[in-house]
């Protein structure tokens, strides 16, 4: 029986960030994990791989659509579906194995296998009892599952099954037209599957700033996305090749049925506790089944501490990390924290969709005062150059004080833009602030300064 200050069962962002970050505040720290490799959902079926296929996909976008208009002559590339798949995993195996080699080099103990809690102070993994001072459960997410939808990871698949379907399927039916459906249904889309979409309420990506959820829409139908929007997916039939989908469209009841090669169910994700032995130990749930936390991350248990995807808040991996370090940072007897109203999110379509802080909606049903300005990337330079026009920033300040409350991006580089906001939001800053501040010319975030102009007396390029 080994002991130590803090044993963390997970290991995907939010308990890999919080072991090493533990470790460097000189804490004696083990990590439990059941997977083969660490990283979890994020490295090894999730962030990751997805962001390996949109990236090779997207080559072959560009390939196919762009090459020839610049110059670049020549017979355009073919998919080769398992090469991609062994690049795909070759970028996972780099990322878990740089993980691996962050915990040795951290002294972090990598304890193998599947931990349940005995009580607090004790983690079981095979027959093996650690005894610890805190227990930090980082045990993550796994998808949802939708009624009358049996899913065989082989032709009805959830996100994992659709990271390695055995062939591009002719046809794709994604259910569900949020982060995964549309990341994953672009990637079938450009590897040249017929791609529909099915959804059940009247816009994309919901909870997301409603003039870039209907530009975005339009800009993945243009890519030949086919969208059914609010429509309810009664069940799935399956044979070993071929699977129908049976919905009913919510306006007036009717059914209808697809047929596809793949049906992807994209339809949410919800927390991992199987196995953990919370029930017995009265750890309190909330009514979606996630962990309760207190604001310091301690479960109604003491000694017992919960951060990541199987608590409350955007299942996201860096709200994972920032939660992990903040984690950290309490169990070392440091006031951790984290500005849950400053976590960006991201889509990693081609255009990227990027947003943080509030949007109009929200604002709106507030009754708070603001004002906004926006910036087509048609104004931007380098975005011409680049085929990349499409879509624009949106800067949401307050109306009196000019105060950045939010901000949406549809475009290039939307992802790496959003940080800038983010920064400035964490500052304090007005839109003014950001207008003021000097932007290399030429670049993206030319067209971030532009709507910060906006908000005031106008951008210049438009
Ligand atoms: P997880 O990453 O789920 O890790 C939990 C780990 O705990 C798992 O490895 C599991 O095996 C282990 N575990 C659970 N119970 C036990 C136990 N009892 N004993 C031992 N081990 C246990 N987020 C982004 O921010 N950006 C993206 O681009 C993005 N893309 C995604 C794409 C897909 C297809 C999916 C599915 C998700 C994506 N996400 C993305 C979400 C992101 O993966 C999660 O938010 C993130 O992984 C959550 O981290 P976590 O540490 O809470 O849990
Ligand atoms: P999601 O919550 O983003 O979207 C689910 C969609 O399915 C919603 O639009 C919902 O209205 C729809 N839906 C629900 N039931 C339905 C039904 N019966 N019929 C038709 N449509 C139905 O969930 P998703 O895409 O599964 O992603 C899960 C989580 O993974 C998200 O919380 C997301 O944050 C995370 N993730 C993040 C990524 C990123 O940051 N780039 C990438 C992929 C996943």
């Amino acid at each position: 029986m080994s002991s130590y200050d803090v044993i963390i069962i997970g290991s995907g962002p939010g308990g890999y960030v919080c072991a090493i970050r533990c470790a460097q505040l000189g804490l004696k720290v083990a990590c439990v994990e059941g997977r083969e490799t660490l990283g979890g959902t994020c490295l090894n079926v999730g962030c990751i791989p997805s962001k390996a296929l949109l990236h090779a996909s997207h080559m072959l976008h560009e390939a196919e659509h762009n090459f020839a208009t610049m110059g670049l002559k020549g017979k355009s590339p073919s998919v080769d579906w398992k090469q991609m798949l062994t690049y795909k995993e070759s970028t996972i195996e780099q990322n878990t194995k740089g993980i691996e080699f962050l915990f040795k080099k951290n002294k972090i103990d990598w304890l193998k296998g599947w931990g349940s809690i005995q009580e607090p102070g004790k983690v079981k993994v095979g027959d093996d009892v650690h005894e610890t001072k805190n227990i930090i459960i980082a045990s993550g997410s796994e998808p949802a599952s939708l009624p009358g939808v049996e899913v065989d990871e082989k032709v009805v698949v959830t996100s994992t099954g659709a990271l390695e379907l055995g062939k591009v399927p002719k046809k794709l039916v994604v259910i569900g037209a949020g982060v995964i459906g549309l990341e994953l249904g672009s990637v079938y889309a450009r590897l040249g599957s017929e791609v529909t979409v099915v959804e059940f309420l009247d816009v994309v990506t919901p909870g997301m700033d409603g003039e870039i959820q209907k530009t975005f829409q339009r800009t993945l139908k243009k890519q030949g996305l086919t969208f059914i929007m609010g429509a309810a997916v009664q069940k799935t039939e399956a044979t070993k090749t071929k699977a129908k989908v049976h919905y009913k469209l919510r306006k007036d009841d009717s059914e209808h049925v697809l047929e596809a090669d793949a049906v992807l169910v994209a339809t949410g994700r919800k927390p991992f506790t199987e196995g953990l032995g919370l029930n017995a130990l009265g750890v309190k749930m909330t009514d979606r089944g996630q962990i309760a936390v207190n604001e310091k991350w301690e479960t109604s248990v003491p000694g017992i501490l919960a951060i990541g995807d199987v608590i409350e808040g955007p299942m996201l991996a860096h709200k994972a990390e920032d939660e992990g370090m903040a984690a950290a940072e309490q169990v070392a007897g440091r006031h951790g924290h984290v500005n849950y109203g400053v976590i960006p999110g991201v889509i990693y379509t081609h255009p990227e969709v990027a947003n943080v802080g509030a949007t109009e909606e929200s604002l709106k049903a507030e009754g708070r005062a603001y004002k906004v300005g926006k910036f087509s990337f048609m104004g931007n330079g380098r975005a011409k150059a680049n085929f990349a026009g499409d879509g624009f920033v949106k800067i949401i300040a307050d109306k009196d004080t000019d105060r950045i409350l939010g901000a949406h991006i549809l475009g290039p580089a939307a992802g790496d833009l959003i940080h800038e906001i983010c920064v400035a939001m964490e500052f304090g800053a007005s839109a003014e602030d950001l207008a003021m501040t000097c932007h290399a010319h030429p670049t993206y975030s030319e067209a971030v300064r532009e709507a910060a102009l906006a908000c005031g007396d106008g951008p210049i390029h438009m």
